[in-house]
């Protein structure tokens, strides 16, 4: 696959380049964008094959019959996870936002507490806060430049008002693969607090050498409480098809997911399975080239960062999104987004939409022609020149 193949995406309804001068007054025929998590690269050509195929017939009705998908599903996690799933065990949601709203209110009631290990993906919380949840932010620690948990102070944080928690694994925006042993240390709390689980593990095949675990390997133990959410949205580069994977082992939590997909009318659209299927069964060798870019990506971004005095980048396992803290800048954040965003031309995202702990650190996705995210790193370096 060429990832250096250059694809104009202005002016086709992209969310990352259409809206990135309304939301950061970048002008995107001059800027780069490096916000929303998607990638600016063709998926498998098989996924475009099969879009071909549904439109040579041109006829769009209903989707039935879905063992195929489930098997290609099954395939990929048996594959590449070294996770037998079982075919009867998956759900089908509009992606996996969807598929956290699906899990609040199967699990949840108004007024309940939800835990996010902070700073994380802005959509959880956005969802809870919608649906009258609360959030308890259990807030991450740096440790030797990455991020760690620290249950002795979660413990102390819970007032029996939590009724799930949320671990979004690898972690977006830090890019930590979590360890077995931090796996299981999730389950216990879990377990301890009697909380239902939701692990999102849609980054999980976008690693860097390191050995992602699925929660559900990790601490099968755990299962009577456990959601998976996966998809094959971020690693084909087809989010805009908005299907994602809810799997789930335990019969009682199975019903009751079952009963929301029914009384929210929600199945899946026939593009979303037609394009998941051929990711699945044809995409292996595309990731594997595809990461092996994304780490050449990743250097340049971190050799760049690494110019700038003050200014850090952490040391990336997983996900195509870079979490740069600019603290010891000393300068006040009105001043280095002013840089990024005025003087380098770049839409990175804010770190205070993560939660607390994300208030000094831009995201940056680098997730885009070589050559691109070169001129943009170049931009970058210019605009903190006084420091160096
Ligand atoms: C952790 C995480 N979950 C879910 C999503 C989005 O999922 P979807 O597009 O399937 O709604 C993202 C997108 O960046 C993400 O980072």
């Amino acid at each position: 696959m060429n990832f250096d193949k250059a694809i104009n995406r202005i002016n086709t309804h992209s969310d990352k380049w259409d809206m990135m001068e309304e939301n950061y007054g970048v002008d995107p025929t001059k800027g780069t964008p490096m916000w929303v998590a998607d990638m600016d690269f063709e998926p498998p050509i098989e996924v475009n094959n099969a879009l071909s195929l549904m439109a040579k017939q041109g006829v769009y009705g209903y989707y039935g019959n879905d063992k195929s998908y489930r098997e290609a599903i099954v395939g990929w996690m048996g594959r590449r996870h070294n996770w037998d799933v079982d075919p009867d065990h998956i759900f089908s949601t509009h992606g996996l936002v969807n598929g956290t709203a699906l899990c609040v209110q199967s699990f949840t009631n108004v007024g309940d507490s939800i835990v996010l290990f902070t700073p994380v993906y802005h959509a959880f919380s956005r969802v809870i806060n919608a649906a009258d949840r609360k959030i308890i932010e259990c807030e991450l620690e740096i440790n030797n430049g990455r991020y760690e948990m620290n249950f002795d102070k979660y413990d102390s944080q819970m007032d029996g008002s939590a009724k799930m928690a949320i671990l979004c694994s690898p972690h977006n925006p830090g890019g930590r693969i979590w360890s077995i042993a931090e796996l299981k240390q999730v389950a216990a709390f879990a377990e301890k607090h009697n909380l239902i689980l939701i692990s999102d593990e849609i980054h999980h095949d976008i690693t860097f050498g390191s050995k992602h675990t699925v929660m559900q390997n990790a601490a099968p133990e755990i299962s009577e409480r456990l959601v998976m959410m996966t998809a094959a949205t971020k690693t084909f580069n087809i989010a805009g098809c908005h299907t994602g994977n809810i799997i789930i082992v335990d019969n009682k939590l199975r019903a009751k997911f079952a009963k929301t997909m029914k009384a929210t009318g929600t199945s899946p659209n026939s593009f979303g399975l037609y394009m998941v299927e051929a990711a699945y069964k044809h995409g292996d060798k595309w990731v594997d080239e595809l990461c092996e870019y994304l780490d050449g990506n990743r250097k340049i971004l971190d050799n760049t960062i690494a110019k700038i005095p003050g200014v850090k980048s952490m040391e990336l396992e997983a996900t195509y999104l870079s979490w740069v803290d600019f603290s010891d800048t000393g300068m006040c954040k009105a001043d280095y987004i002013d840089r990024v965003q005025k003087q380098a031309q770049i839409a990175s995202s804010h770190g205070d939409t993560f939660g607390t702990g994300g208030e000094t650190f831009l995201r940056f996705n680098f997730a885009t022609q070589r050559e691109v995210l070169s001129k943009a790193m170049e931009r970058l370096q210019k605009a903190f020149n006084d420091l160096q």
